[in-house]
Formats: C-alpha cells, sequence, structure tokens
C-alpha cells in the first residue's frame, strides 16, 4: 500500500488547493522486479488466485470486476503467468521455474529482483554519490552534513593495550600499496603474461581436496562459501598483447579463455562504459572482468537460506580484493565497482535470470595518476 496525493476537485473550484491522501495498491513483481500500481478490483484477483493452479481466461474474466486488457496487464508484469506463445510469457514462465527448481529463498529473489540496476539508456549520468570526485563530498556535506565519526567507541568496561606492531615487507608491503586507480594510460599495453597472472592467482584453481567419496572442492587462493566457488570471471579484454579485443570467458578448469563477443577496442571501451554506469574513467583500463555469481551453485547446498545470496555477494567481494593485492604485486593500477548495470551485462552474456546474475566489475591498466580524481593528499598515520 502506499499513498496517492489527491486533489479535492470542489474545492479546488472554489480557488484553493486541498490534498487528501488516498491508500493505493502497489504491486512489485517478483518475475520482473519492477513496481506498477493495482486497481482493487486487480488487487483482489491477486490476492484470490492460488499459485499453483492454472485457470482459464474465461473463468477469470466472469468470475472478477477485470476486462481483458487488465488480465494482459497483469501477464506482461510478471503478476500471473500465462500459458501463451509469445517470448515473454515463455521467459516469465522459465524465471518462475527457476525459483523453484534452483531452491530461490522467495525473499532472497525479490531482494535479487529489486535489487538489479537497469539501463537508463544512452543518457544515463554516473551515480554520484558511488563516485570519488571530491566536489561531490563538498556538496555531500553541504546537504548532509558530516558523516557519522570515522572511529566507533563502545562503553566498555576494561581497555587492553595491543604490542606496537610496524609491518613493512612482503604481503604487508602490497596491502599498503593497494589504492583504487581510475584513469589508465591507453597507450600501454598489458603483457599476457600479467594477464594469466592476475586470472590464475585471482580467480583459478590450484589444486582440489577431496571431501568424501565422489566429491572434491577446489583450492583457490581466496575464500567461498560452501568452499563453492560461484563466481565465474568475464574478462572484457581492450588492450592486452597478443589477445583480440573481446568479451572472454576465463575457463578456470583449463586456465585459457574462451571467446564469447567479438568486439573492436572502441566497441569494448563503450560497452564497458554502459556496464560502468556511465562513469567516466573504468573504460579506459586495459582489461575488465566482469563478476558474476551463479545462484544455481551455492543454492544446491544453501537451498532456499536467507543468507545464500549475501554468501554469493561476499565471495565476490573477497575475489576483488585478491584481485588488487596481485594487480598491486605486478605494479598496476586496479579498480572495483558496484556500480554495475545488470541488463547490459545480462544480455551481453546472455546470462539466465534467476540462474546466474552480475555482481561486481574489477580492473586493471597503468594508472594515470594525476587525473585520478581528487588527487588526494596522503597522511600516513602518526606511530
Ligand atoms: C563494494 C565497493 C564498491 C565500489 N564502487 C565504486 C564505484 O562504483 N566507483 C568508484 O569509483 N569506486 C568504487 N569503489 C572504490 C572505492 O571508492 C574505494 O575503495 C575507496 O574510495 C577507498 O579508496 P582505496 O581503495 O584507494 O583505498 C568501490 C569499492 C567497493 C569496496
Amino acid at each position: 500500500m502506499a499513498d496517492l496525493a489527491v486533489v479535492d476537485l470542489d474545492t479546488f473550484l472554489t480557488g484553493k488547493i486541498d490534498v487528501t491522501h488516498k491508500p493505493k495498491v502497489v504491486g512489485v513483481s517478483l518475475l520482473t522486479g519492477k513496481t506498477e500500481s493495482l486497481t482493487y478490483p486487480e488487487f483482489v484477483l491477486l490476492s484470490t488466485l492460488n499459485s499453483n493452479t492454472w485457470v482459464s481466461q474465461r473463468e477469470i474474466l466472469t468470475k472478477f470486476e477485470v476486462a481483458q486488457s487488465q488480465l494482459n496487464k497483469l501477464a506482461e508484469h510478471g503478476f500471473i503467468l500465462s500459458d501463451g506463445d509469445d517470448s515473454l510469457a515463455a521467459e516469465l514462465r522459465l524465471r518462475d521455474s527457476r525459483i523453484d527448481k534452483l531452491h530461490w529463498n522467495p525473499y532472497q529473489a525479490f531482494a535479487y529482483m529489486r535489487n538489479r540496476w537497469l539501463d537508463a539508456g544512452p543518457d544515463a549520468q554516473a551515480p554520484s554519490d558511488l563516485m570519488g570526485y571530491l566536489d561531490d563530498y563538498r556538496q555531500l556535506i553541504n546537504v548532509y552534513g558530516n558523516p557519522p565519526a570515522h572511529f566507533h567507541e563502545v562503553s566498555s568496561k576494561r581497555r587492553v593495550e595491543l604490542p606496537q606492531t610496524i609491518q613493512n615487507e612482503g604481503i604487508f608491503k602490497t596491502l599498503l600499496a593497494r589504492q583504487t586507480a581510475r584513469y589508465f594510460s591507453t597507450d600501454k599495453q598489458l603483457p599476457a603474461a600479467d594477464l594469466s597472472c592476475l586470472l590464475m592467482y585471482t580467480f583459478g584453481y590450484h589444486g582440489t581436496y577431496t571431501l568424501t567419496d565422489g566429491y572434491t572442492v577446489l583450492k583457490k587462493t581466496s575464500p567461498s562459501g560452501g568452499s563453492l566457488h560461484p563466481i565465474e570471471a568475464y574478462p572484457l579484454i581492450l588492450n592486452v598483447e597478443g589477445v583480440e579485443s573481446g568479451l572472454y570467458h576465463y575457463n578456470i578448469r583449463d586456465h585459457c579463455l574462451d571467446l564469447v563477443k567479438e568486439l573492436t577496442t572502441f566497441e569494448g571501451r563503450a560497452l564497458a562504459k554502459q556496464m560502468t554506469a556511465a562513469q567516466e574513467y573504468f573504460h579506459s583500463a586495459n582489461v575488465l572482468v566482469v563478476l558474476t555469481g551463479r545462484f544455481d551453485r551455492n543454492f544446491w547446498k544453501y537451498r532456499n537460506h536467507q543468507k545464500a545470496l549475501k554468501v554469493v555477494e561476499m565471495d565476490a567481494a573477497h575475489l576483488s580484493q585478491t584481485f588488487y593485492l596481485i594487480g598491486t604485486e605486478l605494479g598496476l593500477g586496479t579498480f572495483t565497482t558496484a556500480a554495475i548495470v545488470d541488463d547490459i551485462i545480462e544480455e551481453s552474456l546472455d546470462l539466465p535470470i534467476f540462474v546466474e546474475g552480475a555482481m561486481m566489475i574489477v580492473g586493471c591498466g597503468y594508472p594515470i595518476n594525476e587525473e585520478t580524481p581528487g588527487g588526494f593528499d596522503f597522511n600516513p598515520r602518526a606511530r
């Protein structure tokens, strides 16, 4: 239910504006994720129909106060399923069956569909609140005031001082050097050996463990919920020595690239910009890697589970940090972005909704530091 502001016509004609709020029924379709207003008879129909039984249109039209056009609208938006032959009806039936067959928790399926970001068209603006521009922060502070404090304090019964620790070598050096790069040089090619290393040590597998007779899991450099490793990597190659630009799938078993879509570098950069929600900088990278989650693989174990979707998302986030660290170790600038346009990615990779979905995009190249947004000064912590 939502509020609908209604101007009272009688008082409006006497020169006054009298706004009352009337309740309005709004439906959110699990199968499309979209919100639609419902008339009261449509609401009555939806709350009466049994979700597991097919009913003839004739019966619905006789029993309920809805017209054929309303029935068509409800079917188009996925509030009811139709047995029609058209491709939309077939796609919605498929999505409906996947929710059951793949063991989606219905609330998770709902959250997933609502949280997808859909293409806003060629004039789409970058989402300023997910960007790092200094000016945006000035505006944010002007409008919202200061954010909650950096450091969180709890009421404590006792404080324990910790020994001083200063580490500058090995993994510590890499961790301290890690940072997000944004603008990249388009002149310098990434050696294929570096791409190979990034893919192998971020997404590749380094062996197997046998958990029980006939059931093995893969050993990778990042942890994964249930050891299922459901994240797939799709490199969008834009400037790599000896590798044609295009959209590929990283084949983890054979450690190779399988071409999904041939693209010129120009087309690849345009696609990169579209996928990263029109952000200005990431499409100058040498390679972007689209991370997707295979829900069917994770849900094999975490059936109808409230945490399952979160686990797939967190798996992707772990891989993102591993990608940063390996890129840093190789002397590359790396980035991650959650500001991605799901339907562009789904279409480019032909991802079946509810089976495999976009999670985030990482990428790397040779940063042009002076153009990094903000050009922030780093002040090391006083020890
Ligand atoms: C989940 C997540 C989403 C992010 N999304 C974006 C993004 O959309 N655009 C962007 O420019 N940076 C994005 N970043 C990078 C952050 O802005 C960056 O990590 C932060 O400013 C701290 O800087 P540092 O990584 O250099 O330490 C994202 C980082 C994370 C972890």
